[in-house]
């Protein structure tokens, strides 16, 4: 399991890129499943930042779809910051893509995008650049979300903050499965605590991954489980009741979607 920003980090730069030829000649600005999933939630028109922008590959390929007219792509270190602007020159879009470095939201300007994207990373960091641009977000329309860990936090943090899970869908790429999660502003609750670790929306749609989604989450519990048995402390005994209960919690509801296939 992916935990801490690095390793994120390193599983996106090894599994996603723009599709290229062996000498790394771009073939047809074609996104990934995982980026094209995002790019797909964009409204068409959309004014959009996309934050944590790394490659700058979605903004590339909304503007060069005609599915925006401006986008900010914004990153907080150099390194990506100097790769997206090598990409936008690539293909001489300096005058619809604005790349800038800095910290989440903090160089996105009051109005300027209506539509801000963030993913790649974990849920944790997700709400915390959420949480530092709270007055920003109040003149945004939509977020487009993509926690590649801690999508709990992410649930929590919109349904705390005002703002509505309005869609949610999953991506297979490779072996690993991701969620992404669109949300506007408006009022939400959560009526039973699963829905904080897998989607309400996901179950609602009756989305085809769900369950591929539940038996990695069930064999990931499992292994959590067996590790916390073998543990003897107050706070691993907490852990552990807290796993077995979330455990029966996913497999009643892998249960319950197995009957409503019988019952068709
Ligand atoms: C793993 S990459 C994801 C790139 C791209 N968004 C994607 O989904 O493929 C995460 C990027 O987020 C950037 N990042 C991390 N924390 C950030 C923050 N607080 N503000 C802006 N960018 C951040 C990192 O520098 C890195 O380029």
């Amino acid at each position: 399991m992916l935990k801490t920003e690095r390793e994120i980090q390193n599983h996106i730069s090894d599994n996603d890129d723009i599709l290229t030829d062996r000498k790394g000649k771009d073939l047809s600005c074609k996104l990934t499943p995982r980026l094209q999933l995002i790019a797909d939630k964009v409204l068409p028109g959309a004014r959009v930042a996309d934050i944590g922008t790394d490659h700058a590959y979605i903004p590339i390929y909304l503007i060069t779809k005609g599915i925006s007219n401006y986008v900010i792509a914004s990153d907080v270190k150099k390194g990506p910051v100097e790769k997206a602007k090598d990409n936008v020159k690539k293909y001489n879009l300096m005058h619809r893509i604005d790349v800038r470095l800095g910290n989440g939201l903090e160089k996105v300007s009051l109005g300027e995008v209506d539509t801000v994207i963030i993913a790649g990373m974990g849920g944790v960091l997700i709400a915390e650049i959420l949480s530092a641009a709270k007055s920003a977000l109040k003149t945004i329309d939509r977020l487009i979300l993509q926690p590649m860990v801690g999508q709990e936090e992410v649930r929590k943090w919109l349904i705390n903050n005002h703002f509505k899970i309005v869609d949610e869908e999953l991506v297979m790429e490779g072996s690993k499965i991701y969620n992404v999660i669109v949300a506007e502003h408006g009022e939400d609750k959560i009526e039973k605590e699963i829905f904080n670790y897998i989607g309400k929306k996901l179950v609602e749609k009756k989305d085809p991954l769900l369950k591929n989604l539940l038996i990695d989450r069930i064999t990931e519990l499992n292994k959590i489980i067996i590790q916390l048995e073998n543990k003897d402390s107050r706070n691993a005994y907490l852990r552990l009741k807290e796993c077995r209960a979330r455990l029966m919690e996913y497999k009643c509801l892998q249960q319950s979607i197995m009957e409503g296939e019988c019952n068709k």
